[in-house]
């Protein structure tokens, strides 16, 4: 279990649906991400796809962001475990509108970016966002994380090609 004094991380399951539904469908505050369901069944088949396993070459695993006092999901991060040779990651973090501008976002990636320097070894992380996201690049500088490139309209999304560009934090810079 990853977890800090405020949050705790644990892989999505089934009976999330309803909760990640809630948040993830809101089209206003996720303009920027691919994923924004239409409805419940394509969050049923989002959460089937999580791979059983963690640390899976070439996979994407997703964990729910659980606030401790309440026990309820606010948020999730997807994990990309990047290539083959098992040292690389990328990070996605979402929070529903509710809990935005609270700390938990910071407090959810710190304990994510620990976990895979320190317990798994991992040497290189990153993200990759839209430079209009300015919350989300907030967050990443807030972290520590650099811009390492911008690539134009490199990107198709909800019907139209957007920029994106990267942030790269080395276990040597964490
Ligand atoms: C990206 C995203 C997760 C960032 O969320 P966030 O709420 O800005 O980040 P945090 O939860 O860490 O909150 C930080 C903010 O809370 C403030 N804050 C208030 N109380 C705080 C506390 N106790 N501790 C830390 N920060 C606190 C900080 O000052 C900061 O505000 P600022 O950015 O105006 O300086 C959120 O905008 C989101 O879900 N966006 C939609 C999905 C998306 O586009 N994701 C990116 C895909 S990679």
């Amino acid at each position: 279990m990853i977890e800090s004094d405020k949050i705790k991380l644990r892989p999505i399951e089934a009976q999330d649906n309803a909760k990640v539904f809630s948040y993830r469908r809101d089209s206003v505050t996720n303009k920027y991400q691919g994923f924004v369901p239409k409805a419940l069944h394509e969050v049923d088949a989002f959460i089937a796809k999580n791979p059983t396993d963690f640390n899976q070459p070439e996979s994407w695993f997703q964990l729910v962001i659980i606030k401790k006092e309440s026990n309820e999901i606010i948020g999730d991060i997807g994990i990309h475990f990047i290539g083959d040779d098992g040292f690389q990651c990328e990070l996605g973090c979402t929070l529903s509108k509710k809990h935005q501008g609270k700390g938990f976002a910071t407090d959810a990636m710190k304990i994510t970016i620990d976990y895979l320097f320190t317990s798994l070894n991992k040497h290189r992380i990153t993200a990759s966002v839209d430079p209009k996201n300015t919350d989300s690049i907030r967050l990443l500088e807030r972290l520590g994380f650099r811009n390492e490139a911008h690539f134009k309209e490199s990107l198709f999304i909800n019907g139209e090609w957007v920029d994106d560009v990267i942030y790269g934090l080395l276990k040597s810079e964490w």
